[in-house]
């Protein structure tokens, strides 16, 4: 079993940062969207973060061409066909993956792997929605994608041993240290990283310090690179909340769950980065300020 071809399903945030990593690593890459604007969305991003590795002298300018000349951006599931592994990341949500999966399985030769880049769902979910359990794994992929240097290999209790030694390969092909763990909500990082944000919000919340304060208190004194508040913000308010919903719901223990502040800042639209506005707003992005948030 060799992996010569790339399938990537979403080229969004997590999807467009795969891609491009495989295609770095010089394997031909087919990328798909549900419509051309988010695939040229999706391309412009991965165009300008190439720029930043080549001016930074990561790569150089030939490698950032010849990794767009190695991508082949679709909306068309079919592409998929000569794919020896595929890569989902399309939203977090677990019907819409086992759609995606179950219409794969009737394209993608009988032979090609299926991976999932979920933080949280369950592989083994997906895994039934096709009738090629043994090749099916989790890949789990960290933002931003072409720096971070971690990939959560996750196996199944059906996972054939071999596929699992091809997914930690490829993560070492494509640059990354693989780390292998099983099919349990949030694996091994977001088991620890989630109850660890949700605390800082918690010690917010209870007046423990400021935004600011508990954010340098970790980024300071541990040497965090981001506080667990601006990292929340990074990551995503609402995305975070989604997670710990689901390690609630698998481990019923309080830990998961989300403080009252988180979910009234998801109900009020304040996701963080993304939105403008979280514990920080973003008015001048490049100079965050807390927000006021009226705790007591
Ligand atoms: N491609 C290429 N370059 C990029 C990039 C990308 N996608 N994203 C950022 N960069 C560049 C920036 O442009 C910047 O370049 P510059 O120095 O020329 O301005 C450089 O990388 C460094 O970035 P910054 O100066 O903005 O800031 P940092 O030095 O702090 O680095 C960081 C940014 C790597 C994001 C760092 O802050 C960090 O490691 N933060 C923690 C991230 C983290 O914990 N991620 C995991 C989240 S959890 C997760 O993903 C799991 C999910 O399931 C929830």
């Amino acid at each position: 079993m060799e992996i010569r071809k790339v399938g990537v399903v979403g080229c969004g945030l997590m999807g467009s940062g795969i891609a491009q990593v495989a295609a770095m690593a010089g394997f031909p890459t087919v990328v798909r969207e549900v419509s051309t604007e988010l695939l040229d969305k999706g391309l412009a991003s991965i165009e300008r973060s190439l720029k930043k590795l080549a001016e930074k002298g990561t790569i150089s300018p030939d490698q950032a061409a010849q990794t767009l000349s190695r991508l082949k951006p679709t909306v068309n599931l079919d592409d998929f066909a000569e794919c020896d592994l595929v890569i989902e990341a399309v939203v977090e949500n677990l019907e819409r993956k086992k759609e995606v999966f179950a219409a794969l399985d009737q394209i993608v030769k009988p032979e090609g792997v299926f991976a999932s880049n979920t933080s949280s769902l369950s592989i083994t979910e997906m895994m039934i929605s096709t009738r090629r359990a043994p090749q099916f794994l989790g890949l789990h992929f960290f933002n931003p994608v072409p720096l971070m240097k971690l990939v959560e290999v996750v196996r199944t209790v059906v996972t054939d041993p071999a596929v699992v030694e091809l997914g930690l390969d490829y993560g070492r092909k494509v640059g990354k240290t693989p780390i292998l763990t099983s099919d349990r909500a949030g694996f091994i990082v977001n088991r620890l990283l989630v109850p660890y944000l949700l605390d800082a919000i918690r010690a917010l919340e209870e007046g423990f310090g400021s935004i600011e304060d508990i954010d340098n208190g970790m980024k300071l004194g541990c040497n965090h690179p981001m506080g667990p508040l601006t990292l929340l913000d990074f990551v995503g308010i609402e995305t975070t909340y989604y997670i710990a919903e689901i390690l609630f719901d698998e481990y019923r223990e309080k830990r998961f769950a989300a403080p009252p502040l988180m979910k009234r800042m998801v109900l009020a639209g304040m996701y963080g980065r993304k939105s403008g506005k979280g514990f920080y707003d973003y008015a001048d992005p490049k100079h965050p300020k807390p927000n006021h948030l009226l705790i007591a």
